[in-house]
């Protein structure tokens, strides 16, 4: 991480009235197709991590049974809480939690996450997904800042000061070391996109001893 938990959450603390106001196309696109590819039922707890003003919890919360998100951003998840009273929504709640210390031990079906773990540097991304896998999430949408080709400081969506993304392959890698599958990858831009993880089911006792069943 470029600048300390800190200093990230005093930087979105700063900026909370105003950050839902100015949002590129590529951060639209990269939102819906978080909010499409999560997809929960009625009966599914999301987990959504680097929550900030609530742009996926709240989209999704109508159709969860509940919607948990996280910041490190007290503005942020001030600026989310005071939309979800507005929209009359009662099935979500914010709290503080990181990538790596979720705070969060419940059951959790839909993992989720825009536009935010790009903070963290790659050493730190594999932490925090082995650290989500240990939750047995069915599934992780990840929609972010991540290169889908040679890092470009002078293209959008990369400030080398703050930011950390890492490559496709990369996050690839961490994802199937963690144990989940890739089933989707979305390219919204050079350099942001959406991938979807999902957990490999394991083994049944009957596949494992080769014991053929009646059906
Ligand atoms: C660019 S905003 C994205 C907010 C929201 N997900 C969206 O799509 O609009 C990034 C958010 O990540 C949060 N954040 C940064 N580092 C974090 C960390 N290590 N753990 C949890 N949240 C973090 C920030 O406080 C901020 O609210």
């Amino acid at each position: 991480m470029k600048k300390s938990l800190e200093d990230h959450a005093a930087r979105f603390d700063e900026k909370a009235s105003e950050y839902d106001e100015s949002k590129s196309d590529e951060y639209r696109a990269c939102a819906n197709l978080v909010i499409e590819h999560a997809a929960p039922d009625s009966s599914d707890i999301v987990l959504d991590l680097g929550t900030g003003t609530g742009a996926i919890a709240l989209a999704l919360a109508p159709d969860a049974e509940r919607v948990v998100g996280r910041d490190i951003s007290e503005g942020m998840m001030d600026e989310a809480e005071q939309k979800a009273t507005a929209e009359g929504l009662e099935n979500l709640e914010f709290d503080y939690g990181t990538f790596r210390e979720p705070e969060y031990n419940g059951e959790v079906d839909v993992v989720t996450s825009n536009f935010a773990m790009h903070h963290l540097s790659d050493a730190e991304k594999r932490e925090a997904i082995d650290v989500i896998a240990g939750l047995e999430p069915q599934k992780f949408v990840l929609g972010d800042v991540m290169f889908f080709g040679e890092p470009d400081p002078d293209a959008a969506f990369y400030s080398p000061e703050v930011d950390d993304p890492a490559t496709v392959g990369d996050l690839a890698d961490a994802f199937t070391d963690a144990g989940f599958s890739l089933t989707a990858v979305e390219r919204v831009h050079d350099q942001v996109g959406v991938l979807v993880a999902e957990r490999t089911p394991a083994p049944s006792a009957d596949a494992e001893t080769g014991l053929a069943t009646d059906e």
